[in-house]
Formats: structure tokens, C-alpha cells, sequence
């Protein structure tokens, strides 16, 4: 009896971890979704389901995420720290998300970020940067972020943008930079630059599309 009774409460346990939501997140299992949004919440919660793809973070009071923080969720597709409060980040946080696709980190406290912390996310295409402090970032990725469309870095501090970070991300489709504290300089004069072949280059591909559109309808 009291053997049945301990088989019956590990296999409820076991059920618990498999198939268990974090007490304080929703989780919606057929887009294996979990939202633990605006729960107060310090850090990340312990259990999330494995399989989870999209995680809602956003309006909690996380300040400091540990190395290998999503171990747990390794095939997150989509991450959203929007509106936390993360000073830095440690080298190794994003480590074993093979498959995020958008990380957003809007409206945090970070003032810098290294090239190493986005080495583990070959897959990333959507970067949110805007609203935080940052005035530094990495003059190069070491490797294209080949993958990368979207890069907005919009309300921070920076005065300059490197062109190599620029030329490190060849797909980006949409780039927003706004109230910055550009400084006028030579550095300014390279992101200018980068910024008349990026326009260029986007109506070359607007008029090739024309192009084609036209030949379909003759
Ligand atoms: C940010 O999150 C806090 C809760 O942590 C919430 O009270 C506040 O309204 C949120 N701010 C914005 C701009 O969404
Ligand atoms: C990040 O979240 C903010 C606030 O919800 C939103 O305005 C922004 O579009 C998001 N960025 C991306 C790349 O999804
Ligand atoms: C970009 O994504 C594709 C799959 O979507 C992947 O095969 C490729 O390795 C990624 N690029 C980089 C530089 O990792």
C-alpha cells in the first residue's frame, strides 16, 4: 500500500514537471506559449515547460539573468524581456538557443553589450535594443549575422555606430536609430555612408520587384 501510495505520487510529480505550467504563467500548450508577464517576478521561473517556443517575460523586475539562463527552453523561438531591469548582461546568458528568433530587451537598464553575448543565436532575426543606456557597442560580431533583418537600437546613448557592425548584419532589412546622441564626427561620416548604399541598395531591390510585376502583367 504505502509502496503504491509513493509510485502514485511520483508519477504525479513526474506529471507535474512533464506537462506543468510555473504557478505564477499561463502557459497555452497548443503555440506552447508561456506568459509570465507582469508577475512581479525576480528572476526566471524554474519550471517552465521544455518545449516552450514563445516566452513572455515583459513587465517584471529581473535585474540580473545567471549564464546559461534558458537552459531549460532550448527551442525558444521567441524571447521578450520588454520593460525589466537588466543592467548587463552576462557573456553565456542566450548560450543554447540554437533556434531564437526575436529577442526583445526594450526598456531595460543596459548600458553596454559585448560581441560574445550573441555568438550562441546563429538563427536570430529580430534584435530590440531601443530604450535602455547603452552607449557602447561592440565594433564587430567577429562573423555575419546572416540572419538578422530587424536591428533597433532607437533611445540610448550611443553618439557613434561603427560601419563594420553595420556591414557584420548584410540581410537587415529595417534598422532604427533614432534619438541617439549622434556626435557629429568622422565616425558619423562611415554610418552615413553605410546608410546611402543601405538605401540604395533597398530601391534597387524596390525597382527590380517593379520590374518583374511589370513583365508578369505584359
Ligand atoms: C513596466 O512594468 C511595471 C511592472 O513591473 C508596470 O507597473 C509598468 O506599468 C510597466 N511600464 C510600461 C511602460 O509598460
Ligand atoms: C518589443 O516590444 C515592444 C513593446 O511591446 C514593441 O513595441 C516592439 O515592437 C517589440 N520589438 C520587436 C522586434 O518585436
Ligand atoms: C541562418 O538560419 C539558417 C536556417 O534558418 C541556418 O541554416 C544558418 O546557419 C543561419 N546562419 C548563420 C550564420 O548561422
Amino acid at each position: 500500500m504505502k509502496g503504491e501510495l509513493l509510485l502514485l505520487s511520483s508519477v504525479i510529480f513526474l506529471l507535474r514537471v512533464v506537462c506543468g505550467c510555473p504557478t505564477r504563467c499561463h502557459c497555452h500548450s497548443p503555440s506552447r506559449a508561456v506568459d509570465c508577464s507582469r508577475q512581479g517576478l525576480a528572476e526566471i521561473p524554474p519550471d517552465l515547460p521544455p518545449q516552450t517556443l514563445t516566452l513572455h517575460l515583459q513587465d517584471n523586475q529581473i535585474h540580473q539573468l545567471p549564464a546559461f539562463a534558458f537552459r531549460s527552453v532550448p527551442h525558444l523561438r521567441t524571447l521578450n524581456l520588454y520593460n525589466n531591469s537588466l543592467s548587463d548582461l552576462a557573456p553565456g546568458v542566450f548560450h543554447g538557443l540554437q533556434h531564437l528568433q526575436v529577442l526583445n530587451l526594450t526598456q531595460n537598464s543596459l548600458h553596454s553589450l559585448e560581441s560574445r553575448l550573441f555568438h550562441s543565436l546563429p538563427q536570430l532575426r529580430e534584435l530590440d535594443l531601443s530604450s535602455n543606456n547603452i552607449s557602447h557597442l561592440p565594433i564587430s560580431l567577429g562573423k555575419p549575422w546572416e540572419n538578422l533583418t530587424v536591428f533597433a537600437i532607437q533611445q540610448n546613448q550611443l553618439q557613434q555606430l561603427d560601419r563594420e557592425l553595420l556591414e557584420s548584419m548584410p540581410n537587415v532589412r529595417l534598422l532604427f536609430l533614432k534619438d541617439n546622441l549622434w556626435k557629429c564626427n568622422c565616425h558619423l561620416l562611415s554610418l552615413k555612408l553605410w546608410l546611402e548604399k543601405f538605401i540604395y541598395k533597398e530601391y534597387q531591390d524596390k525597382e527590380r520587384s517593379m520590374r518583374l510585376h511589370d513583365k508578369r502583367r505584359r
